[in-house]
């Protein structure tokens, strides 16, 4: 019996498609390129350092890789282009099931909770903007120790924060690395997949795929 739901943020409850239309705005038919490229290496950055031990918020690994992927598509920027377009990190909307699908899963008395690698100057503005600060129960960031997704010790926080068994918590999250870092911590794994993507091959299977939140509310009420 699941007490606790953790949701990955980016991907999972927040569509960052509001960012490439604003990247749409600087890039025109390069910002498709741009943006996968961006995606891309905000990820492998977070991987690199991590294994480095170089550790560097969400927040500038996000904007150096802007930078990275706007040279790399010659796209010519100034700091203040750069910074307005990652303040849209800061306006994403959820997705459109998300409100209503965290107010079900609250009267189904789940606790609720986001566990994202973006630190809280990011975390804070994003869930207040898209109005659900009132749906989640806490909010917690791999800022806090320092150590991204999908390393053991970053799943971890969650089990300290809530001093539960990891059988007590379902991990939710749109990426197959996330879903396969918190299977391989021992949670339970359910893989948001709306756009029928591919799991990974080095990946641990989720416990279930959802298309989106509706399907999620729909399993749990079932099991
Ligand atoms: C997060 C990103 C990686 O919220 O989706 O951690």
């Amino acid at each position: 019996m699941y007490k606790v739901i953790v949701f990955d943020a980016y991907g999972t409850l927040f569509d960052t498609a509001s960012v490439k239309e604003k990247l749409e705005e600087f890039a025109g038919e390069k910002s498709e390129a741009v943006s996968t490229l961006w995606r891309h290496t905000q990820l492998k950055h977070t991987f690199l350092r991590q294994v480095m031990e170089r550790y560097i918020t969400f927040d500038d690994i996000t904007k150096q890789a802007l930078e990275y992927a706007l040279e790399v598509h010659k796209v010519p920027f100034t700091r203040q282009d750069t910074n307005q377009i990652f303040e849209e990190y800061l306006n994403l909307k959820a997705y459109k099931e998300a409100p209503d699908a965290l107010k079900e899963l609250h009267k189904m008395q789940k606790t609720l909770s986001v566990f994202s690698n973006g630190n809280m100057d990011m975390l804070d503005p994003v869930i207040e903007n898209a109005g659900i600060s009132n749906k989640l129960d806490s909010i917690i960031s791999a800022d806090s120790i320092k150590q991204y997704k999908p390393s053991p010790a970053s799943y971890a926080l969650i089990l300290k924060y809530y001093q539960i068994k990891r059988e007590e918590i379902l991990f939710v999250s749109s990426n197959t690395w996330d879903v396969t870092g918190a299977a391989h911590f021992g949670f339970d794994t359910v893989w948001v997949n709306r756009d029928q993507s591919l799991f990974d091959k080095n990946g641990t299977l989720p416990k279930i795929t959802v298309q989106d939140l509706d399907e999620l509310v729909h399993w749990l009420k079932l099991n």
